[in-house]
């Protein structure tokens, strides 16, 4: 099918004001009406190829979450083959490969995508570049059947000035082809073009590709002013030599009101400029470019800060004669960053202890298809728990993901790799290091540079080099790259060896070092002087909704750590190199030079199901489950880490089996003490002295009723919560955490299902089958329960288990307003609706 840009995107030409519509740059989404098909066809890059019968989409898209066929597609359950090679690993004492689920037994292999298109009249005369943020992996991008090149890395960006092929008067076609060969990545990579995808229309003279870096410092110590350094690369293809300069002013954007939508507030007017940079000129010879500098200062900034995301955009426009030639916005926001041997991390001068989360990129059911508000419920959730901080483990992330980083308050430690030369997975990067480390790390470094949430750069995850005798050097290598890119943030390593690391001289290439779990080395680490982060922490590892809980030969209630192929919720699992959650957190108060940690991991995510194989095919490790709903441990963190009055008690309240048994009750608050009642009795009351580890304790002998626990906090109630016993399934229930979303084809509702009781209390071990209908401009993206052993499909169903009596229906608007109805029905339950109104974009 052919698209002609010039009629579906003229309305979205980026003019966020008129000095950029009259430099004329042009970015237009290129995401729509792809074709698609898995496999390797034959000339499936020449323009002439016959590719009707392929699949119509759009991206972000990814292949591998929709279950392609394994070898034996008999086996095949849903999505999954639980003989994949994206999950097994040759393990050397075995001598054989073994499978370890690392994958989430999802296959990939190889697939195409094509798309044709014209570009816009108004391309003519222009340079015109395709600018893709993501492509898993090692693509190769065809124009008009001429490869414009190959991209190993599926994480970090790459374009292609695709002008000298492109016809202006003719349909155009360009040809993804993907090569997943697995096993590539100890989690669940995805595949596909699975983030955004740009068509760029700049003026023969425009900046280059990621070329604006914006830097703020202090103007002095004792000043509020800032001053900002602008160095901006001008791309001359024009064929003769231009006078050049840019000009970069500066606007106020605010902070993102709590009740805003992210595109709203982008999308305000620039106002005032508050200052302005502007270069010399100079002349820049044909076909060639020159980076040219500017600086301004910025009188008393609002800063940027977790609490306070306060934004500034600077505008950078390019002039040739006098003339604008293109601009481009970079959103940026003034803070100081350091960290400290012995104070941890202070953000504009002031301890900020990191309360972060490493997260890997799925997500869930719409596997590593990038949606931006599927990224932000996740930041939203986390945010939520007390989170701050954000550690992309263990790749570089979407760009959006780090534009909702700077909005919603979180810093970033941005990761550049999982391993170096040394792989961890027989066709893992390794292959590809020698040649494309610097490339990648810069591509990194450059597209992120300009973020305020970014604070660290991260060279590596768990380096097996880090022992190595090289490891110093090539640690080195990369950190001075980091360095000469940008000089502004330190870089890290996550070590898991932090004794190697420092034996090697690895640990002293980072300007700040990572430990991975290895408590003990807060002490020892610190002992050097060295800067200290817990890059990794925890590893806990639990199922929402399962205690485990049974009676033992003595008539007594106990807990099982490990019910069947689930976790308990109790705070009580770990594998043998993680700790528990209180554990972890208790370590991180003890050692208050270590600046803090990222927990492993905020959300589940699909792959490493550890500590258990098939069935098992998603993580136990999330405070918050596969499908976004928190986990017990959720509480555990906002306890400590945020101030918001709460209280949180555990497990539910149906033991009918164990009536009259005692039955192990926890508490999590963030005030000073907790009363419990059972039925209005009072159980006592417990204060700080009674704390085990960070939470409180009871033995309750079960009767059915409610449980209730009232917090106080300086002798005023501060917060309560209960658990009632629920009768019998009854009715479903529909709650979508929005009811309006942009009708844009892209934006999501997402619609908690819960099986209730006649009194609407939810069902804690209700498993029934929910059927999902939608009628109107919308549709059903992905099911998803929580349940790490679930092999439903994700995508392409309409119905699914209750997992502890909740399930996720993810909601997707098509482009037409209106309103979309989504009935969920279940045998022998009072059916539930739910309506969700579609409404046009902002400004259109
Ligand atoms: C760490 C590793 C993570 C994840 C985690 C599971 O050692 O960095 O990627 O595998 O273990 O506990």
């Amino acid at each position: 099918m052919q698209v002609h840009l010039a009629g579906i995107f003229s309305a979205i030409v980026l003019a966020a004001s008129t000095a950029m519509a009259e430099a004329q740059r042009q970015t237009l989404p290129f995401n729509q009406q792809w074709k698609f098909q898995l496999g390797d066809p034959a000339d499936a890059s020449q323009p002439g190829f016959d590719d009707s019968t392929w699949r119509t989409l759009n991206v972000p898209h990814d292949y591998s979450i929709e279950g392609p066929p394994g070898k034996d597609p008999s086996k095949m359950e849903g999505p999954f083959d639980p003989d994949s090679p994206g999950s097994s690993h040759y393990d050397n004492r075995q001598q054989k490969a073994v499978q370890d689920g690392g994958g989430g037994y999802l296959d990939a292999g190889v697939a195409w995508y094509r798309k044709t298109f014209t570009p816009p009249a108004s391309a003519k005369g222009k340079r015109v570049a395709m600018v893709f943020d993501g492509v898993y992996m090692n693509s190769d991008v065809y124009l008009n059947g001429k490869l414009l090149g190959n991209h190993p890395y599926g994480y970090t960006p790459f374009q292609y000035d695709i002008t000298d092929d492109l016809k202006f008067d003719a349909p155009n076609t360009l040809a993804v082809r993907c090569n997943v060969e697995q096993p590539c990545s100890r989690w669940y990579s995805g595949a596909g073009i699975f983030r955004p995808v740009h068509l760029v229309i700049t003026d023969p003279v425009h900046i280059a590709p990621w070329g604006t870096y914006v830097v703020s410092e202090k103007a002095g110590a004792d000043s509020n002013d800032f001053t900002v350094t602008v160095k901006t690369t001008v791309r001359n293809d024009s064929d003769a030599e231009q006078k050049c300069k840019f000009s970069t002013k500066i606007f106020d954007l605010g902070v993102r009101g709590a009740d805003q939508e992210s595109r709203d507030f982008n999308n305000a007017p620039l106002g005032t400029a508050v200052a302005e940079a502007t270069s010399d000129e100079q002349a820049i010879p044909a076909h060639s470019e020159a980076t040219l500098s500017a600086k301004c200062t910025v009188s008393s900034p609002h800063l940027w800060s977790v609490d306070s995301p306060h934004l500034y955009r600077a505008l950078t426009t390019v002039s040739e004669g006098g003339q604008p030639t293109d601009a481009v916005t970079d959103r940026i926001g003034f803070r100081t960053i350091e960290f400290t041997a012995d104070n941890g991390f202070l953000l504009n001068g002031k301890r900020l202890q990191i309360q972060g989360t490493c997260n890997h990129h799925d997500l869930g059911a719409l596997g590593s298809a990038f949606n931006t508000r599927a990224m932000e419920r996740q930041l939203q959730i986390l945010k939520d728990m007390g989170d701050n901080a954000l550690r992309t483990s263990h790749n570089p992330p979407a760009k959006e993901c780090l534009d909702l980083a700077d909005e919603l308050g979180f810093v970033v430690m941005d990761e550049a790799f999982d391993e170096w030369k040394r792989s961890k997975t027989k066709m893992g990067y390794g292959r590809f290091f020698d040649d494309w480390s610097e490339p990648d790390i810069t591509a990194m470094i450059h597209r992120d540079r300009n973020h305020p949430s970014v604070v660290l750069w991260s060279i590596g995850n768990e380096i097996p080099e880090q022992g190595a005798k090289n490891g110093g050097e090539m640690a080195k290598r990369l950190s001075d790259i980091a360095h000469r890119e940008d000089p502004t943030r330190p870089t890290v390593s996550a070590c898991n060896n932090p004794n190697s690391a420092v034996r090697t001289g690895f640990a002293d290439a980072l300007d700040v070092m990572g430990i991975n779990y290895n408590i003990n080395n807060y002490d020892v680490d610190h002992k050097d002087d060295r800067k200290l982060i817990a890059s990794e922490t925890a590893s806990a590892l639990s199922t929402r909704g399962e205690y485990g809980l049974y009676l033992n030969d003595d008539g007594q209630v106990k807990i099982k750590i490990r019910p069947d192929t689930q976790c308990t919720s109790y705070d009580l699992d770990r594998p043998p190199w993680g700790h528990t959650a209180e554990t972890s957190l208790l370590a991180l108060k003890k050692h208050p030079w270590v600046a803090g940690e990222f927990v492993w991991t905020g959300f589940d995510y699909i792959g490493e199901p550890t500590p258990f194989p098939w069935p098992a095919r998603s993580s136990y490790f999330g405070i918050v489950d596969l499908a976004g709903f928190p986990k017990d441990r959720f509480y555990i963190y906002q306890a400590s880490w945020s101030d918001k009055p709460m209280v949180h008690l555990l497990p539910h309240w149906n033991w009918e089996q164990f009536a009259g048994k005692e039955i192990p009750v926890w508490a999590f608050t963030n005030g000073d003490s907790v009363e419990l009642f059972l039925n209005g009795k009072s159980l006592g009351t417990k204060e700080a002295k009674d704390l085990v580890q960070t939470h409180y304790e009871w033995k309750v002998p079960f009767e059915p009723g409610t449980l209730k626990a009232v917090a106080k906090k300086d002798g005023k109630e501060w917060a309560t919560d209960e658990v009632t016993t629920a009768g019998k399934p009854a009715k479903l229930e529909l709650k979508a955490d929005r009811s309006k979303i942009y009708a844009d084809g892209d934006d999501l509702s997402f619609v908690t299902a819960r099986v209730i009781d006649k009194d609407g209390h939810v069902c804690p071990d209700a498993d029934n089958e929910i059927k999902f209908k939608l009628d109107g401009p919308a549709a059903i993206a992905g099911l998803e329960n929580g349940d790490p052993t679930n092999h439903e499909q994700f995508q392409g169903v309409d119905s699914r288990k209750a997992f502890h009596g909740l399930a996720l229906a993810i909601v997707r608007a098509q482009e037409t307003g209106g309103t979309a109805k989504l009935t969920a029905t279940a045998e022998g339950l009072e059916p539930a609706t739910v309506n969700i109104t579609l409404k046009p974009e902002a400004g259109k």
